[in-house]
């Protein structure tokens, strides 16, 4: 064993290093590809409660929600169209994240967050100046475009940085940029809905420009992680990189190890490919099923509607943008106790507790919702109910920022050796990107048809996943990047596919302790 190599509690190498300025910064500059994401997330639901953007672009969705001011308050908004505008961008996002696994892989994880930021620098222009329909789906395909590079590469730099023992805390930088990027779009929202002339929507679409330069700069003055750098044959720029992130000149081993790991990964052609193979199959379902459980959380329906929502429960237009200010907050305020707890707690905590909270303000949620419309879905909400209405959507995405918003991000990023982490990584946002927009496209239809049952929807795969959690996910706190097969080969379900080193188990990093 050499230098001060020690074992961590879950078995595995701790690294000699600390936290320096350096890693600090990069992974902040990075993270900030989440603000492009987030932003998107935040304007869309505003955009699309504005009147001048409806008449403007979807006269006959405005002309139906004028129309349809006293019938069934749960089909108010109810147009394909319309939610085609908010989804499309997933659907690009998603075909994306293929070419980007390539140039992640050949190219670096620096030059797609760069292609990232471009494509949706160029998509917000295009958004900004829209003149009609088609040019703002192009716009939203270019800003999808930038997501999907970004999400593909992002994590997976901040996990590969990060030393093991931070790794949760510095990879949920990204998730806390996406709930910037949201709470800031928000504010827009709320502060040009009432610019006079009714071009408000042109300055809350163009303003993305501005988070998608910060990641396009960033990206030019990072440096690539070391696991990327080796891999690429640029070893003596590796180290350095290694020496100053750690901040010590005692990288040997782990240096050593990540240059086996790469030798491993060269072995492998096809990456895609290998990633069906059976020693896999625990990596490949959590690629699948993390992100897959997120967006069935159903925290886009308040992400995306949250506008559209307020104003169906009977908030007034402005004050709906407000509320939609304070579950933004709530939201940012949230993630930062992940980062706090998340290498102290360790990541099963904060799924188990976060689930348990978010199934429970869902029933609230959706009784409060049935006291008051009822399956007609007609009446207004009192103000009284209307407000423990926003408590508890509150309490619900408190409960997703602090779990599944940030781990179902950081989770995936982590747990993939490096032979098949640029794979594997694509797969977790094809997943998400996919399901989003499943969910996006679909939301305004199931509430008109599930009503207030499409919280108990939700809350019912709560329990599918809060029980997946707790008996199927290891814990990944404190183990490094590098050494992640240990946590599977001792896992009472996953050691049948991963046997512990020795026993023709996948990982000779595991015998390395
Ligand atoms: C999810 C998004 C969601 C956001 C909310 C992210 O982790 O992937 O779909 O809108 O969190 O903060």
């Amino acid at each position: 064993m050499a230098g001060g190599v020690v074992v961590s509690a879950a078995g595995g190498k701790v690294y000699p290093g600390r936290m320096t300025f350096f890693v600090f910064f990069t992974c902040l500059v990075a993270s900030s590809g989440g603000l492009i994401f987030g932003y998107d997330i935040g304007i869309s639901g505003g955009v699309t409660s504005m009147d001048s953007f409806l008449s403007e672009f979807f006269p006959s969705v405005y002309a139906q929600s004028k129309a349809n001011k006293d019938t069934n308050q749960y089909c108010k908004f109810n147009s394909q169209l319309l939610t085609l505008f908010t989804s499309s961008l997933y659907l690009a996002a998603l075909a994306t994240s293929f070419v980007a696994a390539s140039v992640t892989r050949v190219y670096g994880r620096k030059w797609s967050m760069f292609c990232g930021g471009l494509t949706f620098l160029a998509g917000s222009a295009l958004n900004g100046a829209a003149t009609g329909v088609s040019m703002l789906i192009a716009g939203r395909i270019l800003l999808g475009i930038g997501v999907g590079f970004a999400n593909q590469s992002v994590p997976l730099y901040l996990s590969e940085m990060a030393p093991a023992n931070l790794r949760g805390m510095l990879n949920i930088g990204f998730q806390l940029m996406t709930t910037i990027g949201i709470l800031a779009a928000n504010l827009i929202n709320y502060a040009t809905v009432s610019i006079p002339g009714g071009w408000g929507w042109r300055v809350g679409l163009g303003l993305a420009g501005v988070p998608a330069l910060v990641i396009t700069l960033g990206a030019l003055s990072l440096p690539d992680t070391p696991n990327s750098l080796i891999a690429r044959g640029y070893t003596a720029e590796a180290k350095k990189v290694l020496v100053k992130i750690r901040g010590t000149s005692d990288v040997h081993e782990e240096y050593d190890d990540m240059v086996a790991a790469s030798e491993e990964a060269k072995s492998i052609k096809h990456p895609w490919r290998n990633i069906l193979e059976p020693k896999y199959r625990p990596q490949l379902t959590i690629a699948i099923l993390i992100p897959f459980f997120q967006q069935l959380t159903g925290i886009n329906v308040i992400m995306f509607y949250a506008p559209v929502l307020f104003l169906t429960i009977g908030f007034g237009g402005d004050a709906s943008l407000m509320s939609a200010v304070i579950t933004g907050l709530v939201n940012m305020f949230a993630t930062i106790i992940s980062i706090i707890c998340v290498d102290r707690l360790g990541r099963r905590a904060l799924f188990l507790q976060g689930g348990t909270q978010m199934f429970v303000s869902q029933i609230v949620v959706g009784t409060l919702i049935a006291m008051q419309f009822g399956t007609a879905g007609v009446g207004e909400m009192a103000r009284s109910y209307a407000l423990l209405l926003v408590l508890f959507i509150c309490l619900y995405v408190a409960g997703f920022a602090w779990s599944w918003g940030p781990l179902g991000w950081l989770v995936p990023s982590e747990v993939f050796a490096l032979e098949i982490r640029s794979a594997g990584q694509s797969i977790a946002v094809c997943v998400n990107m996919t399901l989003t927009f499943i969910i996006g496209q679909a939301f305004l239809t199931m509430l008109c048809h599930l009503k207030f049952g499409l919280f108990y929807f939700f809350a019912a795969w709560m329990v599918v996943m809060t029980t997946f959690i707790a008996l199927f996910l290891p814990e990944t706190k404190g183990v490094a990047i590098d050494e992640m097969s240990l946590v599977w080969s001792r896992h009472w379900f996953w050691s049948k596919y991963v046997p512990p080193a020795g026993e023709g188990g996948s990982s000779r990093r595991a015998h390395g302790v």
